[in-house]
């Protein structure tokens, strides 16, 4: 059985064809047309560029799906699409596709939701991971701590107040005069600092899972604009480790709190565009190993937006028999 699947909800237009034999996973083409280029002059992604990029290039993307997987629609046996959540004007760009392709070649439409996609990324990577565990989805736009009960039911135990965790970064990035998104550029930066800077922790200081990703980038450009205005030479390198170092603690600190919380849970798996960052990698490597858990990451090639990873979930909603009609919508917030 095979899917066509397509992304849109930001600013990657993405296709993907999964085939599903013997219960077995194969991502058999993976296309992305980033917009990373056109949004990066305006140093983040601006809703209505990227609805006007996707239109563009989905029907590219399309074809080149189909060809790399050498399938015709023939071969396809549903379409899916993430529909929730996101830039609302971007999602409806991949929604209304999938929804005329599905009209036209009659065949099932599956609505899938982009963090659910994000997780499903790990069950291409590890086939063998089986619900429940904790998820921790950490991206440009999400930042979530969630129970998995399985694949399709994720309960939203922990995430953030304000920024995402990928936004910190990206803005703290920009204010050091990286280009947009900074994210994996800060990742390396922090290796050369020798003296990191003490920032706060994006843990907030009571008893939720919560983060506060606001107050930890409102110190690193403050103390920038300080540098600034003593015309002194930026410690870059310092303010990338101290960033770093506070955030990926926050996380550790949060996910502590979650594992103490909830002790049936034995197994962690980190999803999202962050969860390319090397540092929050071994630091999670570490944190599980210390607490006897196991621990599941994406490849890096499925940590960023992808429309395999929603494919992947939507072999769950297949099975469970959750197809949309022509009268699908999309929405900015999670359903
Ligand atoms: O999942 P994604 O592609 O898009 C959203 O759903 O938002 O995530 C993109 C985010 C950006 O904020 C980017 O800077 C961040 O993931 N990112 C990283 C790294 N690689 C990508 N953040 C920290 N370290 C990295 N190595
Ligand atoms: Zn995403």
């Amino acid at each position: 059985m095979r899917i066509l699947a397509f992304e849109s909800s930001c600013d990657e237009t993405a296709a993907a064809v999964l085939e599903r034999k013997d219960g077995k996973l194969t991502v058999l083409s993976n296309i992305v047309a980033s917009q990373i280029a056109i949004h990066a002059k305006f140093g983040g992604v601006v809703p209505e560029i990227a609805s006007r990029a996707h239109s563009e290039a989905i029907s590219g993307i399309t074809y080149e799906a189909l060809e790399t997987a050498k399938c015709t629609m023939d071969d396809i046996d549903a379409i899916a699409v993430t529909n929730n959540p996101g830039l609302i004007g971007a999602l409806l760009v991949a929604v209304n596709f999938a929804k005329s392709l599905a009209y036209a070649y009659q065949k099932p439409l599956i609505p899938v939701n982009h963090i659910k996609g994000h997780i499903a990324a790990n069950y291409i990577c590890h086939p063998e991971l089986k619900a429940p565990f904790i998820g921790f989805i950490a991206s440009g736009g999400h930042t979530s701590i969630v129970r998995v009960e399985d694949p399709r039911t994720h309960v939203l135990i922990g995430g953030t107040r304000d920024d995402a965790m990928g936004e910190s970064f990206d803005k703290v990035a920009r204010v050091m005069g990286m280009p947009y998104p900074g994210g994996a550029a800060l990742d390396k930066l922090a290796y050369e600092g020798k003296n990191p800077v003490k920032f706060p922790s994006a843990a907030v200081r009571d008893d939720t899972l919560d983060f506060s990703f606001s107050g930890i980038k409102t110190a690193v450009l403050n103390l920038i604009n300080q540098e600034k205005q003593k015309g002194g030479e930026l410690p870059r390198a310092d303010i990338a480790a101290g960033f770093v170092e506070a955030a990926v603690s926050s996380v550790i600190t949060k996910l502590g709190m979650t594992f103490d919380r909830n002790p049936d849970m034995k197994t962690l798996v980190l999803a999202g565009g962050v969860a390319a960052n090397s540092h929050l990698r071994t630091a999670l490597e570490k944190f599980t190993k210390k607490r006897g858990l196991k621990l599941y990451m994406p490849d890096l090639c499925y940590c960023g937006d992808n429309a395999a990873m929603i494919g992947a979930a939507a072999f769950f909603e297949y099975d469970a028999g959750n197809f949309a009609d022509v009268s699908l919508n999309a929405y900015a917030y999670s359903v």
